[in-house]
């Protein structure tokens, strides 16, 4: 009997035929790969887990980028907002705090000669960056030294970060000054 095209028509509906035809050699080869490749990859990442999965390599990747960044630049506002969160360098900032700025701000940094650190109000900006300057630098004009030389930089960065505590604690001291600050 030779090959009739009608043959492969499975079934006709509404003048619609339809042909039970092999799939392409193509994609059954990528089908088959994928399975094959996912088999892999459950393997390799997932049950011998003989190589590091990526969200493991990728949050490896993210610390050491964060420590690179610290130390390549300690004053910057992650710097100081790491050493606000690390209980040790709170401890040493509140020390120096107490050695250096209490005379001025007070123990609990509610302000005397010095403006209250611990309201909503900042004349010099409230990000880690600008407390930082405002220690580093001072305002010899208005009463504020410079501690930038006497303490050096890791004091400096501790210190402001202990100043990050601070904030917003609203401890009743001297009247508000400057502009509010979120
Ligand atoms: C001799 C007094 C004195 C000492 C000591 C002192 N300060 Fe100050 N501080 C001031 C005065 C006065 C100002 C306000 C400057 C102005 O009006 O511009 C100020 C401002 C600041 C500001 C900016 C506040 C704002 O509203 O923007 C910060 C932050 C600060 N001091 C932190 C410190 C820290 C931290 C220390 C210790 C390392 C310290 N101060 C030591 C007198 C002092």
């Amino acid at each position: 009997m030779s090959a009739n095209p009608n043959d492969k028509i499975v079934h006709t509906y509404d003048d619609i035929q339809e042909e039970d035809n092999h799939l392409p050699n193509w994609w059954l080869f990528i089908l088959f790969s994928t399975i094959v490749f996912g088999f892999g990859y459950w393997l390799v990442f997932h049950t011998t887990k003989s190589l590091p999965d990526p969200r493991t390599e990728y949050n490896a990747e993210v610390d050491a980028l964060k420590k690179a960044r610290l130390a390549a630049n300690p004053m910057s506002d992650e710097a100081i907002l790491a050493a606000a969160q690390d209980p040790a360098q709170v401890e040493e900032g509140k020390k120096v705090f107490a050695s250096t700025c209490v005379s001025c701000h007070l123990a609990d940094g509610q302000g005397l000669v010095g403006p209250n650190l611990t309201d909503k109000f900042w004349i010099h900006g409230n990000k880690p960056t600008d407390i930082a300057k405002s220690v580093t630098e001072g305002y010899a004009d208005k009463g504020m030294p410079p501690w930038g030389q006497i303490l050096g930089p890791e004091k400096v960065r501790k210190v402001s970060a202990y100043v990050m505590t601070l904030k917003n604690k609203n401890v009743p001291g001297k009247e508000p000054q400057g502009v509010e600050l979120e």
